[in-house]
């Protein structure tokens, strides 16, 4: 039931403080301040990871691969189920396959799940459904809890995706030696909080109301990221064409200058997702970039990030300050608001989008 909400995606998106605080509940230990993993994944004798899936869960996949690459020094190779199941894949025994699914059903992703499975790989499925078909066929099932996902747009399945693949993350890293406890305990003490700078981004709805007010009006949008934030872009702009229709590509801001800074004319619309990490300075060059071009920047930043380059955005999206390894999981609650009001100020049917089903079960 949608309650007092106007439409599902809605409600999902609100129930992501409680959401993400019960994903966690499966894999961290908030008094030990340290998270767990199944022993059958293996973590500390892989030498690769490989995580496949579509869509929103591919681009949850994308966080992970620099979480797991900085944190825990595994390799990890990524991609779309639809390209991997056909391009003849190289696996080694010693790797690890992870498929994420929402559903646990979509059809790709269950046939690459099923390849590795037969070349004889350790497989797991991040699933939400517990009961699906990539949770009964894989080694090892690993759940999101997030309850019902009914928005055909992914929103707390999306978030909580990411903060267990962040706790397979910790847990891979403490068992392969590669983080000391201190950092264990920062790393994990951030992701514990995450369910309250949620619930501060939330207070931002208001105000992002605003501003897709003024984006519903746009033909096309982009959107940039850099590092943990460039699949929050393509996200970003996933979410807002597939429920109101507008244009929209994410990209790496240091591609930019490689070919689509020629899209950019006076008042496209600029969506630039940068927190204050160590990447910032370069995103916000390329913001320049873009702005002296006449683009219209809408900056999605942090307090910290606000404070140095507020007044080089037209519109500006402040989340709480948060540490940069969760800060993919704070900046999402921006670009799925952003998205849900636009496409409400174009009177589309946002829980039910033209084309669209909730779990692709054909190929
Ligand atoms: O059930 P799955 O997570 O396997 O679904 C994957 C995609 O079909 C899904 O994320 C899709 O991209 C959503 N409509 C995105 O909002």
């Amino acid at each position: 039931e949608k309650g007092n909400y106007r439409h599902f995606m809605l409600k999902e998106i609100y129930e992501q403080p409680e959401t993400v605080g019960r994903t966690m509940t499966n894999y961290v230990d908030e008094f030990r301040l340290s998270a767990d993993a199944p022993e059958g994944l293996g973590f500390a004798k892989i030498d690769r990871i490989i995580i496949i899936a579509c869509g929103t869960a591919y681009y949850a996949a994308m966080v992970a691969k620099y979480w797991f690459e900085q944190i825990a020094d595994i390799a990890v190779d990524i991609d779309v189920a639809s390209e991997f199941r056909y391009r003849s894949p190289v696996v080694s025994q010693d790797s690890l396959f992870i498929a994420v699914s929402q559903s646990g059903e979509t059809a790709d992703t269950l046939a690459a799940l099923r390849y590795c499975k037969d070349k004889g790989l350790r497989t797991a499925a991040l699933v939400n459904v517990m009961t699906s078909t990539m949770a009964r066929e894989a080694d090892i099932a690993l759940p999101i809890n997030a309850g019902p996902e009914i928005g055909v747009a992914s929103t707390k399945a999306f978030t909580s995706q990411l903060t267990a693949l962040a706790s397979l993350t910790l847990a891979a890293g403490r068992a392969r030696k590669t983080i000391s406890r201190d950092a264990e305990i920062r790393l994990t003490r951030a992701l514990t909080q995450t369910p309250r700078l949620i619930k501060e981004a939330l207070l931002l709805d208001e105000s992002i109301e605003a501003i897709a007010s003024d984006l519903s009006g746009k033909s096309s949008a982009f959107y940039l990221g850099r590092g943990a934030q460039t699949p929050i872009a393509l996200e970003g702009a996933l979410k807002l064409k597939e429920i109101s229709y507008i244009h929209a590509e994410g990209y790496a801001a240091g591609e930019l200058k490689h070919g689509p800074i020629a899209l950019i004319e006076d008042g496209t619309p600029v969506i630039v997702i940068a927190p204050y990490d160590t990447l910032f300075e370069k995103t916000v060059s390329n913001l320049q970039e873009v702005a002296s071009r006449g683009a219209f920047i809408i900056l999605v930043t942090d307090e910290t990030g606000a404070a140095s380059a507020k007044d080089m955005a037209d519109e500006i999206i402040v989340l709480p300050n948060s540490d940069s390894f969760v800060a993919p999981i704070v900046m999402s609650i921006a670009i799925q608001l952003l998205a849900y009001h636009t496409a409400v100020a174009r009177g589309t049917d946002v829980d039910q989008p033209r084309n669209l089903a909730k779990s692709v079960t054909v190929e």
